[in-house]
């Protein structure tokens, strides 16, 4: 087969499963509401939580980086990329997860591939929740390490198999999100920290939904179930609740040390721009400053849930503002979407393999903007577009 036709033949295949995506163009600013097309719809689309993305006060840290620094960083960190703004950002990032250090990387998906592989190489054992993110399963397959996966949420399986490879030689470590990006549920983190401090086994926490949501100060879910030993590293990322792009890697100051030496997606990259850095902490300032908006956004999550609940509707483990509707097929995910767009609802179908076979959902992703109204909404028309979806075809491709 030429290459033409493995491509097309793949694109087909994806068609014919219900699994082919389609970019959807959105005319407007990041917001509980939307352009798509010519029509403004009610999106529950966006993981920016805390409604920072598009805050004024955000904007005009944006707008003043560029004023000082320009706008590309011009070389990756260890050249001339590296800049006070950066520096800056690292100092209160490093302070708001009660830890010695941090080091920004361009995205969150870069920080953990960058974590993951500067700690474990050929050789050494990772073990993973059978559900963390697709970057930390990216990050083993580069670090060279052998994979151990774990269930779902299963602390006491990664014990037993913690014990079993008691002896194996090389590294281990443990990697686990913290709130789960497809399903909205929590870690056993207790547990897993106990487990890893019994073994020697390292931990590397995922805090990417959690950062500034979970917890007293919103540093994750660590800090909400006030754990501080025994965690080798958590990253996060300033692309969700900060509103922003780049993520981070909080730990102690050999670490972060080690990254900045081994971190192969942080020394071979350009820099985050200055005034992202400038952009983001600007962010967590309010983010700390104003706890308001998680408070209100948790409430509004468990709200969302009972009302759903209530309702029937299947949620798995959800106990954020994440809330899959599971339906299974990856048909059904659509045509609920495409019904919800037919009624101004903007909440997309997330099929496989971002999620297991048999569980494609919609995903609900909820803001602090989003008001008690905008639930009831959502919920009166999903319980309409789960009776079109038992017949209606799919109508949307993405
Ligand atoms: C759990 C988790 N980790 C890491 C990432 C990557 O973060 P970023 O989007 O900042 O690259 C994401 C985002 O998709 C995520 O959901």
């Amino acid at each position: 087969m030429t290459d033409p036709d493995f491509i097309r033949q793949t694109l087909k295949d994806l068609q014919a499963q219900g699994l082919r995506r389609r970019l959807l163009e959105v005319g407007s600013a990041a917001g509980p509401r939307v352009r798509i097309g010519r029509r403004t719809v009610l999106a529950f689309a966006s993981n920016n939580y805390l409604g920072l993305a598009n805050d004024p006060r955000v904007r005009e840290a944006a707008r003043h980086g560029i004023a000082r620094w320009g706008w590309g960083a011009g070389a990756s960190r260890l050249l001339a990329g590296h800049t006070e703004a950066h520096a800056a950002l690292e100092a209160a990032l490093a302070d708001f997860k009660h830890a010695a250090a941090a080091i920004v990387f361009p995205t969150g998906y870069m920080t953990n591939l960058g974590l993951v592989s500067a700690l474990v190489g050929r050789g050494d054992l990772v073990l993973s929740d059978r559900e963390n993110h697709a970057s930390l399963y990216d990050a083993i397959r580069l670090s060279g390490a052998g994979l151990v996966r774990y269930p779902h949420g299963s602390a006491a399986t990664a014990r037993d198999l913690l014990a079993k490879h008691r002896d194996a030689p090389g590294r281990r470590l443990l990697v686990t999100d913290t709130v789960f990006s497809m399903t909205g549920d929590l870690a056993p983190l207790a547990a897993l920290a106990e487990t890893c401090r019994d073994f020697g086994c390292m931990l590397v926490l995922d805090e990417a939904h959690a950062t500034g949501v979970l917890g007293p100060t919103g540093a994750g879910l660590a800090e909400a179930l006030g754990i501080r030993e025994g965690i080798t590293a958590g990253m996060g990322t300033l692309s969700k609740a900060l509103g922003g792009i780049g993520g981070f890697a909080a730990a102690s100051r050999d670490v972060c040390d080690l990254l900045v030496n081994r971190a192969r997606s942080f020394i071979y990259t350009t820099a985050l721009p200055a005034a992202a850095c400038e952009a983001a902490r600007e962010a967590l300032r309010i983010a700390r400053a104003e706890p308001d908006r998680r408070e209100r956004l948790l409430a509004m999550a468990k709200s969302a849930r009972e009302a759903l609940q209530a309702k029937g509707f299947d949620m798995g483990g959800s106990a954020s503002q994440i809330i899959p509707i599971i339906v299974g097929t990856p048909e059904r995910a659509l045509a609920m979407a495409a019904a919800l767009m037919d009624k101004g609802i903007f909440c997309p179908a997330i099929r496989p393999p971002t999620v297991p076979p048999r569980t494609s959902r919609l995903r609900i992703s909820l803001t602090c903007e989003h008001t008690e109204d905008d639930i009831a909404r959502l919920v009166e028309a999903l319980i309409e577009a789960r009776d079109q979806a038992k017949h209606a075809p799919s109508k949307l491709g993405g």
